[in-house]
């Protein structure tokens, strides 16, 4: 298990200044850039697309942590991929073949992630262990930011540290929904090993990035 790194999701920053906002929240001790994917289709809501992320590369040099809540998933994975996304994670229910979507992640170079909706079995994922670098388990229904962190995920964060560290490989443990400064310590002491935090990272404005992120850490 590696120390925590603290994802914040850019879809709680300031869309008229994407730039600065990345900038000002690397600068505040980000360790990935996570970047919402949505499509009004696969979840009800629309956020942005390869373009922008394109654009925002040059921003930092952070990874690019990049959460693709869209169906179908395959005919997008490589123009994410030349955007800049370092890790592409994607859901078993975006595609018709899980196995396939990843192996396609790995052969464009990517880190490859699996997420997990909250009715979504950590079963789906027995038999691509080899293929994937990052699992992230939903702590809301995906699709928008600011919800309320679904407690009963709690136990299945450590059911998956558990299956994570008998398979012996360095798969990422990461959390995404709802978490915040009165819960990441619980997260983490269930098993995540990186947290995801849109409301949390970014609440208060630049001013409070460094400190919104310290209190994440447990700091
Ligand atoms: C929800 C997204 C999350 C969301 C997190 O579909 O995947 O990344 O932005 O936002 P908060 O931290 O506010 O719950
Ligand atoms: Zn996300």
């Amino acid at each position: 298990m590696q120390p925590v790194r603290i994802a914040p999701s850019i879809l709680s920053a300031d869309f008229s200044k994407l730039g600065e906002e990345i900038r000002a929240i690397d600068a505040a001790g980000a360790d990935w850039i996570h970047i919402d994917v949505m499509d009004g289709h696969f979840v009800p809501n629309l956020t942005i697309g390869p373009a922008v992320i394109k654009a925002l590369r040059p921003h930092t040099a952070k990874p690019f942590d990049v959460h693709l809540m869209i169906a179908p998933v395959d005919p997008f994975l490589e123009a994410f991929a030349d955007a800049g996304a370092d890790c592409i994670s994607v859901h078993p229910e975006a595609g018709p073949h899980l196995h396939r979507t990843l192996q396609t992640i790995k052969a464009l170079g990517k880190r490859a992630g699996v997420v997990l909706n909250p009715a979504t079995p950590l079963d789906s994922i027995d038999h691509v262990m080899d293929l994937i670098d990052l699992v992230l388990v939903m702590s809301v229904n995906p699709g928008f930011g600011g919800q309320k962190f679904i407690t009963s995920q709690l136990p299945k964060i450590t059911e998956l540290r558990r299956r994570i560290d008998a398979s012996g490989r360095a798969i990422d443990l990461e959390v995404d929904g709802g978490v915040d400064r009165s819960n990441a310590a619980q997260v983490i002491a269930a098993g995540a090993d990186a947290l995801v935090a849109g409301t949390a990272s970014f609440t208060g404005g630049p001013g409070q990035y460094a400190a919104n992120i310290a209190a994440l850490r447990g700091g």
